[in-house]
């Protein structure tokens, strides 16, 4: 019972509410002020410019091999951009491992253009405000590549049902000084931190909404952000030690969400709060 009582105090402390205790009205003028302002960004998403700016390096000759990334396999075949984001992750032979976008393009910067790993992956993500990194820019065009395409991860191979099912657990693995998992935040309906709507991810309408519209430019941070910056952040949210960019559990959480988003149309860089 104490333990209970400590725990639902730190619930409340950190503002989850599960009943729904937030101010309705406040919830709802901030919903409808976001949703104005996407739609006022709506032609003109900032985004843009990292996409471009990705399209440009994906082209351009670099590295120690002075490659470009044209010959990249992103999975359908070397060098095919279009639609690839929307059926990743899957399992490469190559490799003998599921990548997620991200990790296999710091595989192709890798093994095509001759740049060390460990110097590629040591800032993935660029501070707030500041100008995109490299792979956060190359993962905007990547994704951008994929508009309108229907979400469809491969479940064939044994390492991509094993990478779905790790991530099904992981989701579900409760953790951490708060004993928290992903679901304690993201599974069932009516949950909310602060303003915040948290959206049931083991559901494919949710699931599918968030899928489809990450990598996304975040307007509180003015930048555009990835899917391993997501789940990098949730395990912060979830006080967890830091996740490692384009490791197995991140490939694997994005995983599960793939294949429980299937069929959602990609709508991404969207532009998110
Ligand atoms: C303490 C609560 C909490 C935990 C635990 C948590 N998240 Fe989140 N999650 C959030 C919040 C808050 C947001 C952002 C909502 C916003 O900004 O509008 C979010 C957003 C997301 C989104 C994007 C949803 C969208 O539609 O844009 C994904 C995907 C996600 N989380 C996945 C995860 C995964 C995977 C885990 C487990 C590793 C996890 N979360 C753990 C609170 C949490």
């Amino acid at each position: 019972m104490k333990r209970l009582q400590k725990k639902s105090a730190i619930a409340i402390a950190l503002g989850v509410s599960v009943l729904t205790m937030a101010p309705a009205i406040a919830q709802t003028d901030t919903q409808a002020e976001i949703e104005r302002y996407r739609e006022m960004l709506q032609d003109g998403n900032p985004a843009d410019l990292t996409v471009m700016k990705g399209e440009a390096l994906w082209k351009e000759k670099r590295g120690p091999k002075n490659a470009s990334l044209e010959k990249c396999d992103l999975g359908k075949g070397p060098g095919v951009v279009k639609g690839a984001y929307a059926e990743l992750p899957r399992y490469f032979a190559d490799v003998d491992a599921v990548m997620d976008a991200e990790s296999r393009i710091v595989h192709c910067m890798v093994t095509l253009q001759g740049f060390e790993k460990a110097e590629v992956i040591k800032k993935p993500f660029s501070g707030a405000g500041q100008k995109a990194t490299d792979l956060e820019a190359l993962a905007g065009y990547v994704v951008e590549e994929s508009r309108g395409m229907p979400v469809n991860l491969p479940q064939n191979h044994p390492k991509e049902i094993a990478a779905y099912q790790r991530g099904e657990r992981t989701f579900h693995y409760r953790g951490g000084p708060f004993d928290f998992s992903c679901a304690s935040c993201h599974e069932g309906e009516g949950k909310r931190i602060r303003l915040q709507d948290l959206p049931d991810l083991t559901k494919p309408g949710p699931a599918q909404k968030a899928f489809t519209t990450w990598p996304a430019y975040r307007v509180s941070q003015g930048a555009l952000r990835t899917m391993q910056w997501r789940m990098n952040d949730c395990f912060r949210q979830q006080r967890f030690p830091e996740l490692k960019y384009g490791s197995q559990t991140s490939i694997d959480l994005i995983t599960y969400l793939g294949v429980t988003a299937k069929g959602g149309k990609m709508d991404s860089p969207a532009i998110k709060r």
